[in-house]
C-alpha cells in the first residue's frame, strides 16, 4: 500500500481538539493523512505534508454531531406552528398528520427530502448525523424509512413507538405487540439503535420498557424521547436500561439528576449499544474500507476538497502516522441531550443545562430536526439558544454539539479533534468559536473539511435503492 497523502492544515487563530490536556490552541496546525488527525500542534513546528491548506488565521473545530434528528418525512407543518405562535399548545398527536403525509410520499420524495436537510446541515458544520424512522409507523413504512436513513448515516435509529398509528385507536397493546415483535424483526437489520417517544400521547414507561428491552436483546443500542412536555420516569428507565442517551430532558423530575449524574460509574460492565450492522454485501466502508475502530471513514472527502485525486486507503488507528495510540474519550453512562430549537419552536420553557452541568452530567446539544417541534438544521442555532437561554458557556455549548454528541452515540472517532480522530473539521469565518452565539443566525462556517460517515454510504452516495 502506498503511502496515504497528508494535508497541512495551517494558520488556525484557535483549534479546539478537546484534549483532555489542552483542549484549546492558540497559531495551531492539523495534519490530516489517511482521513485521520495525524498531527496537531504549534503552526510554528509543524512537519511538511504534501498539500497545506491555509486557514487564514480563521477558527478550527471539530464537525458538529448532530445526535438526534428525524430528516426523513413528507410535507410540512408551517400551519401548526403559525397556530401555536396565536396561543396552541404543542401536542404528540401532530405526529400523526407528518405519517399520512410520509406514508403518501415515493421513496424518491422521501431521499430527495432526507438529502436536502442533510445538505442544509453540512453547509452548517455538521458531519455527523443520527437519524430516526417514526413518520411511517407500519411493518413496510418503517422498514422503508430505515433503509432511507441507513443509505445515508450508519447512525440509524428505529422509532417504530413513535406515538400510536390513527389505525390502532383503542389498540395499543397490539401495536406495542407489534413494534416489538414483527416490526423490530424486520428493522433491526438496518438500525444501530432503537428509541421510544416516552410522554403524554405517545408511550407509557412500561411500554418504552417492553419496547426497549426487545431492541437490546436484538443487538440494538437504547435512546430514550423523554421529559419534553412534562416530567416522568422516563429519564430514570433510560439510566436503568443503560441508554446512550435520553432526549428532551425539558422536564426533570426528582432525582433524574442524580440518576444522570451517576449513571457512567453505575455499570461495571459497558452499557448495552447496538454495532454498527454489516452492510448489504459485507462491505462497512466506502474507499479504503476497514478501520479498526467500529467506524467508516473515507477519506476520499479531504483528499479532494484538498485538490487531491484519488482516495487513500484508511489504515486504521495503528497506522495514523504516528505510530501512537490515541487517547479516546469513552463514556458509556446516559448522556442528556438538549434539544433547544423544540423550546423555540413550540415557545415551552428551555431545560435546565446549568443544573446538569454542574451537577456533571454529560450533556449533548441537537436539532431534533423534524417537521413538528423543532424545523431547524441549524447546529449553530442551537448554541446560540443554548448560550443565550440556558445559560451555557460558549465552551460548553460548543463541546456539548461536538464531543457530547459523540457520546451520545457512543462513538470515540468523532467529535474531537486528537490524534487517531476522524478528520472532520470546521473553519469559522472567525477568530473564534464564541461568534457562533454571538453572531447568531449568521452563515460563520467556511469551510467543512469532512472525511467521515456523511460521506459514506453503503455504496457510495445515492446508493438508496427501494428494498
Ligand atoms: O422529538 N418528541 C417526539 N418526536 C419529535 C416530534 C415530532 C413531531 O412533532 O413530528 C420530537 O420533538
Ligand atoms: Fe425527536
Amino acid at each position: 500500500m502506498g503511502r496515504a497523502v497528508s494535508t497541512l492544515v495551517e494558520n488556525i487563530s484557535l483549534l479546539v481538539t478537546h484534549d483532555p490536556e489542552r483542549p484549546e490552541r492558540h497559531g495551531a496546525a492539523i495534519v490530516i493523512e489517511a482521513g485521520r488527525i495525524a498531527w496537531v500542534g504549534d503552526s510554528a513546528d509543524a512537519p511538511d505534508a504534501d498539500t497545506r491548506i491555509d486557514a487564514g488565521g480563521r477558527c478550527a473545530i471539530p464537525g458538529f454531531v448532530d445526535s438526534h434528528s428525524h430528516l426523513v418525512f413528507a410535507g410540512d407543518r408551517a400551519a401548526e406552528f403559525e397556530a401555536r405562535m396565536a396561543g396552541r399548545r404543542y401536542e404528540a398527536g401532530g405526529i400523526r398528520s407528518t405519517v399520512a403525509a410520509t406514508r403518501d410520499a415515493s421513496d424518491a420524495q422521501l431521499l430527495a427530502g432526507a438529502r436536502r436537510r442533510l445538505a442544509e446541515m453540512r453547509a452548517q458544520g455538521t458531519t455527523t448525523v443520527e437519524i430516526k424512522s417514526g413518520y411511517g409507523l407500519s411493518v413496510a413504512q418503517e422498514v422503508r424509512l430505515l433503509a432511507i436513513a441507513r443509505s445515508l448515516t450508519p447512525e440509524a435509529t428505529f422509532l417504530g413507538a413513535h406515538v400510536l398509528p390513527a389505525e390502532y385507536a383503542g389498540r395499543r397493546d397490539d401495536y406495542v405487540d407489534l413494534v416489538a415483535g414483527p416490526m423490530l424483526d424486520a428493522c433491526a437489520r438496518n438500525a444501530r439503535w432503537i428509541d421510544v417517544f416516552i410522554d403524554y400521547g405517545a408511550f407509557s414507561v412500561d411500554e418504552a420498557r417492553r419496547i426497549l428491552l426487545a431492541g437490546i436483546a436484538r443487538g440494538l443500542g437504547a435512546r430514550v424521547h423523554a421529559g419534553q412536555l412534562g416530567p416522568s420516569a422516563g429519564i430514570r428507565l433510560a439510566v436503568e436500561l443503560g441508554a446512550a442517551s435520553v432526549d428532551h430532558c425539558t422536564f426533570l423530575a426528582d432525582g433524574d439528576i442524580e440518576a444522570l449524574a451517576g449513571s457512567g460509574a453505575a455499570s461495571g460492565a459497558p452499557a448495552p449499544h447496538g454495532r454498527v450492522p454489516a452492510l448489504p454485501g459485507g462491505v462497512l466502508a466506502g474507499p479504503g474500507s476497514a478501520s479498526a475502530v467500529p467506524g467508516w471513514a473515507t477519506a476520499g472527502a479531504v483528499a479532494a476538497s484538498a485538490g487531491q485525486g484519488a482516495a487513500p486507503a484508511v489504515p486504521g488507528w495503528a497506522a495514523n502516522g504516528t505510530g501512537e495510540a490515541p487517547v479516546l474519550p469513552g463514556w458509556t453512562g446516559t448522556v442528556a441531550t438538549l434539544l433547544p430549537g423544540v423550546e423555540f419552536s413550540t415557545r415551552s420553557p428551555y431545560p435546565d443545562a446549568r443544573r446538569l452541568l454542574d451537577a456533571g452530567v454529560h450533556v449533548a446539544l441537537a436539532t431534533d430536526c423534524n417537521p413538528g417541534s423543532s424545523y431547524t438544521t441549524s447546529i449553530p442555532f442551537c448554541i446560540a439558544l443554548a448560550v443565550r437561554e440556558m445559560g451555557m458557556t460558549p465552551a460548553e455549548a460548543l463541546r456539548a454539539a461536538t464531543l457530547g454528541g459523540a457520546e451520545a452515540l457512543r462513538r470515540a472517532d468523532v467529535g474531537h479533534l486528537m490524534v487517531g480522530a476522524i478528520a472532520d473539521v470546521v473553519l469559522l469565518d472567525a477568530p473564534s468559536y464564541v461568534h457562533l452565539a454571538y453572531r447568531p443566525g449568521v452563515p460563520l462556517v467556511h469551510r467543512v473539511l469532512a472525511s467521515s460517515a456523511q460521506q459514506w454510504s453503503p455504496s457510495g452516495p445515492g446508493a438508496y435503492a427501494s428494498p
